[in-house]
């Protein structure tokens, strides 16, 4: 119909789509993916289960598990010729850009998967995204520091084979960390999916006109990137490191309440949490067991404690319920397993490739789903004759 439609800036109060992916509860802290609770998937299952789980809606059989590993390993390579694409970037290109044009990219390789309507070719495009993002990731930080691509090596895990990509130097020997894996893998669990955050209903959106898969997650990694959302993890740490030492904290806060000031606390704040975001109390748990066992010290994690303390005493952010939410701790456990702060939000984009594919697919498996498309309340001209340029 026209003329009755609702105005609701930034959709704070419109339900864009039915969704049987994941489930949250902004004033309880509660997140659940496909009904488990986000604290039993981050204690017990690992980052594929949850890619698993998240596309197909049940936890896997052993056998299940082990064919959809094979198959994420074995798309793990990135087509040679996409290595020219890289060769086009200037050096101290952001790690984001490159990431978002080489994925757009693959729909210029992959033929065989781009017929949205056929279930198998979509499940094929959701195998391959998951599989090479990690390569992708990794050649963007090396082509950054002027190293040679890795090519993913299939004896190891999903984790591990992501940092051998990144971190192996030529000539020396392999050495996997197994706390770091495990570090990494929990963050790919936490940040797997958010039902319809802003990158997520842009998959969906463009998804929603029938643009191939590879075409719409480039369109979610884009919508990350701003600080705002999937880019606050960058924005985080510069922060921290801008404020530098404990002592600082409070002049932080107050210029964070200031109007007239743009700054703000990043990693914090939260459309839908108005009580703790759950997966920030995990991350905030394991940020010290993974410090103590890497045995790397931060100062930057006193800082993010003491800012955490004094704003959640602060009556600007209790009255607002303005919480650290997930991109608040995650950085200085990224920082502490050697990932460059320019990588962080490919970081988030890796583990929400899986979020991303599943609603893409949930979409395209849904009778009914039609092109998304808002409508606006209009504030401009009336209507007025056309003037000459000599008479205007
Ligand atoms: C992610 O949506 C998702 O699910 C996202 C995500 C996911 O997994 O996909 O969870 C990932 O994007 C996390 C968010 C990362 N962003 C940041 O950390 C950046 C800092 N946070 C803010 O920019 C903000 O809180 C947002 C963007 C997260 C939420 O924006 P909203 O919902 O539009 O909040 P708002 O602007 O309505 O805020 C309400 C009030 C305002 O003050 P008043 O005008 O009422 O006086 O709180 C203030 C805001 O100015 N406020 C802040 C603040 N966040 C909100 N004040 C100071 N510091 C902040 N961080």
């Amino acid at each position: 119909s026209t003329g009755h439609f609702t105005f609701d800036p930034g959709f704070a109060a419109t339900a864009s789509t039915k969704s049987a992916i994941t489930y949250i509860d902004g004033d309880k802290g509660v997140l659940l993916y496909r009904g488990y609770p986000i604290e039993q998937l981050a204690e017990n299952s690992s980052f594929l289960e949850v890619a698993y789980l998240l596309l197909n809606g049940e936890l896997p059989s052993e056998g299940e598990f082990k064919t959809f590993e094979h198959h994420v390993t074995h798309h793990s390579m990135m087509h040679e010729s996409q290595k020219h694409f890289f060769r086009g970037f200037h050096h101290d290109a952001h790690p984001m850009a490159m990431l978002c044009s080489a994925i757009a990219s693959l729909s210029a390789f992959y033929h065989d998967d781009l017929d949205i309507e056929d279930p198998e070719q979509r499940k094929m495009a959701a195998i391959r995204l998951i599989a090479k993002m990690p390569t992708i990731a990794a050649a963007c930080y090396r082509y950054s520091i002027g190293w040679p691509f890795r090519y993913p090596r299939n004896n190891l895990e999903y984790c591990d084979r992501f940092l051998h990509q990144m971190f192996e130097v030529p000539s020396e020997p392999l050495e996997m960390n197994p706390v770091a894996a495990k570090a990494l893998d929990l963050l790919f669990i936490l940040h797997a999916d958010h039902e319809q955050n802003a990158s997520t209903s842009t998959v969906r959106l463009v998804g929603s006109t029938g643009a191939n898969p590879y075409a719409s997650v480039a369109a979610g990694i884009a919508a990350l990137w701003g600080p705002a959302h999937g880019g606050a993890n960058e924005a985080v740490l510069k922060m921290l490191e801008e404020i530098g030492t404990p002592d600082n904290v409070e002049s932080a806060v107050k210029r964070a309440k200031d109007k007239n000031d743009s700054f703000r606390l990043m990693g914090f704040g939260h459309r839908v949490y108005k009580n703790f975001d759950p997966r920030a109390k995990i991350i905030r748990k394991t940020c010290h067991e993974v410090l103590d066992a890497l045995g790397v010290s931060d100062p930057l994690l006193d800082v993010a404690m003491k800012l955490e303390e004094a704003a959640l005493k602060d009556e600007y952010f209790v009255e607002r319920k303005l919480y650290p939410n997930v991109d608040f701790y995650s950085g200085i456990i990224y920082k502490a397993l050697g990932i460059p702060t320019e990588m962080f939000t490919v970081m988030f984009a890796i583990a929400r490739t899986a979020g991303w594919i599943s609603h893409w697919i949930e979409h395209h498996e849904t009778p009914g789903s039609r092109i998304g498309r808002p409508r606006q309340v209009y504030t401009g001209a009336t209507p007025r004759d056309y003037v000459a340029m000599g008479k205007r």
